[in-house]
């Protein structure tokens, strides 16, 4: 399944759900039904990039340095420190998932949509790898992309949100998460995915001519 097929079905599920954002705009991206992506993703994908990047040694190397409550705090506190890092104003980028650990990565309504759309594609036969969304939202008149790319759950991520989660571990991710709900995932499985939410410059809104 291409992007474009990714990006038109979200913006379909979208225009149903009667979302109060620019779907005409959005549209406007599946009608030239291309699979050149708007320019501001290239961005996002490069941020995305440098937060896994960085996010998986730090976390191999917490883990085989101090055992998994020291991957714990990698996960809490030098994941976010990654995101504002690699985000810059106007452009922020985070994690979300269907299921989160800390509500605070809870997925909004678009987000929600897109991961639900990456499961039924990953469940149709689609090449995690090879999904990924955007739209462009308005918001009080102005306009931010939005982009997002599946994350895939390794065989390492298991320790903290797999099926069998040792005992003494469960008891530390409860203590600081009460409401985790980011177990029982497989390898190979959708994890979450990335967001990015960028503010668009007024040239880059589609039917403006200027430079
Ligand atoms: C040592 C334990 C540990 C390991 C290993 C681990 N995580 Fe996490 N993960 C956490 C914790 C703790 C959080 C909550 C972070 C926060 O507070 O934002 C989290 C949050 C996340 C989130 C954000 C959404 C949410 O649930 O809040 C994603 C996505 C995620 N992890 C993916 C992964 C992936 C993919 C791997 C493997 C590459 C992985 N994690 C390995 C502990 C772990």
């Amino acid at each position: 399944m291409s992007a474009a097929g990714s990006h038109a079905a979200t913006h379909r599920v979208g225009a149903v759900l009667g979302l109060v954002c620019s779907f005409a705009v959005t549209g406007a991206f599946a009608e030239n039904s291309s699979d050149t992506p708007p320019p501001w993703v290239g961005e996002a994908r490069a941020a995305a990039g440098q937060l896994a990047g960085r996010l998986m040694p730090t976390l191999q190397a917490a883990l085989q340095s101090g055992g998994p409550s020291n991957g714990i705090a990698v996960c809490s506190t030098e994941a976010p420190a990654i995101a504002r890092e690699v985000s810059r104003p106007g452009f922020e980028i985070e994690r979300t998932a269907l299921r989160v650990r800390n509500p605070a990565n809870a997925a909004d309504a678009w987000e929600k949509e897109v991961l639900e759309d990456f499961e039924r594609q990953i469940r149709a036969g689609a090449e995690i790898a090879a999904l990924e969304a955007w739209s462009v939202e308005l918001r009080d008149g102005r306009e931010f992309g939005r982009w997002m790319k599946p994350i895939l759950t390794a065989p390492m991520c298991t320790t903290c949100h797999g099926t069998e989660i040792d005992a003494e571990l469960a008891t530390t991710i409860r203590t600081h998460y009460p409401d985790d709900q980011a177990t029982g995932f497989r390898p190979g499985e959708l994890r979450g995915a990335f967001t990015a939410t960028i503010e668009l410059p007024v040239h880059d809104r589609p039917g403006d001519d200027s430079p």
